[in-house]
């Protein structure tokens, strides 16, 4: 008897945003910005803050613990690997994924992914090539983001644009119906010099400085993004064997509305098929999109067997996208 086909696709899903909340009136006591710059220029409107105690680890617990209060105790057994996709690991070393793997007490692999903003959508892809080549059964990817603890709060050009929080999904095998379609993961690290922050390295091997808070060129990154978002979502689409037609929602990487709107434009989407969360959680980097769909969900807006187009840039400069159908849960 043959057995049925399948492929990797998302069976559980979790997210977490941190209580304290910052409000762009908040932000005008404290920089030369105004309520109005900010929100013409992103669609921001709030932004969740870890608290002074909480790091990255504490928020990919949190958005796991979601998880298992949505899919049962047993959403989590039978994982035997942890991806975290994160800019704010609490250390070099050890890795946040291992920090995870043993508070849940998993027997599981683990190891954190740097991939910028599109991390999730890259770990997501890994997730999908271990569990169809056989490596492993279920996988729990996490996009979790302490940011905002290595901003320069006096710098009004980025201290408006940030926030935390955490997603977390279990990857493993369903119907091959559902599941990953496709998924697009590019780089460019000729744009390194545009969006960075210190490690352990004084400068780039360009020899530009490396920054002891996030840097950002924004003009430069706003203009990558618009085109990136084209083309990373139309390549996906393309492998996926798909058209935009084919897509109920859009799911983009929650940087900025205008970066957003150019994207829906230019895809013909109308508004009710785009899912956005800027104005309330700011841009939490790999935490954006699985925040963005755990909304969209609890939103009843996600339906079995509905196709979704992803998509997300960031620092490297990196870029990810993605289709997948929803289902079958
Ligand atoms: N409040 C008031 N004025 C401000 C602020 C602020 N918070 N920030 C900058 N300004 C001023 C600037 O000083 C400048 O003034 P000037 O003209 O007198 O010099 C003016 O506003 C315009 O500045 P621009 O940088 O040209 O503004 P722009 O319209 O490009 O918007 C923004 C800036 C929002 C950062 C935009 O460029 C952007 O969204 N870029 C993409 C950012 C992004 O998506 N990053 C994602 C990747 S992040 C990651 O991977 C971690």
């Amino acid at each position: 008897m043959s057995q049925a086909k399948t492929r990797a696709g998302v069976t559980a899903l979790g997210a977490y945003a941190p209580a304290k909340i910052v409000t762009n009136q908040d932000l005008e006591a404290m920089l030369d910005t105004s309520d109005e710059w900010i929100t013409s220029r992103t669609g921001i409107k709030r932004r969740h803050l870890a608290a002074d105690d909480e790091f990255t680890s504490d928020l990919a617990f949190r958005a796991v613990e979601d998880l298992l209060a949505r899919h049962g105790d047993d959403a989590l057994a039978g994982v035997d690997m942890v991806i975290l996709a994160t800019n704010t690991p609490d250390a070099l070393f050890p890795s946040t994924a291992a920090l995870v793997q043993d508070k849940f007490k998993l027997s599981a692999g683990a190891f954190d992914l740097l991939a910028a903003c599109p991390g999730w959508l890259y770990a997501v892809g890994i997730a999908r090539g271990l569990v169809e080549s056989g490596q492993c059964k279920r996988v729990l990817a996490i996009g979790a983001e302490a940011l905002t603890k290595i901003i320069d709060w006096n710098d009004r050009s980025t201290a408006v644009l940030f926030g935390d929080g955490a997603g977390a999904v279990i990857i493993e095998a369903v119907p091959e119906q559902y599941g990953i379609k496709s998924v697009i993961m590019g780089a460019d690290g000729s744009g390194a010099d545009q969006l960075h922050k210190r490690a352990v390295a004084p400068c780039l091997p360009s020899g530009t400085p490396l920054s002891e808070t996030l840097y950002m060129n924004g003009r430069e990154v706003y203009k990558f993004a618009v085109r990136v978002m084209d083309t990373a979502t139309i390549e996906a689409l393309e492998k996926a064997g798909l058209t935009v037609d084919d897509i109920s929602l859009f799911v983009p990487h929650q940087a900025n509305l205008r970066i957003i709107e150019a994207a829906r434009e230019r895809l013909g989407l109308t508004r009710e098929r785009v899912v956005v969360t800027v104005d309330e959680y700011g841009n939490n980097s790999t935490a954006s999109i699985p925040l963005a769909l755990r909304d969209a969900v609890a939103d009843g807006r996600v339906n079995v067997g509905d196709n979704l187009l992803l998509v997300s840039f960031g620092a490297g400069l990196t870029w990810a996208s993605s289709v997948l159908t929803w289902g079958p849960a």
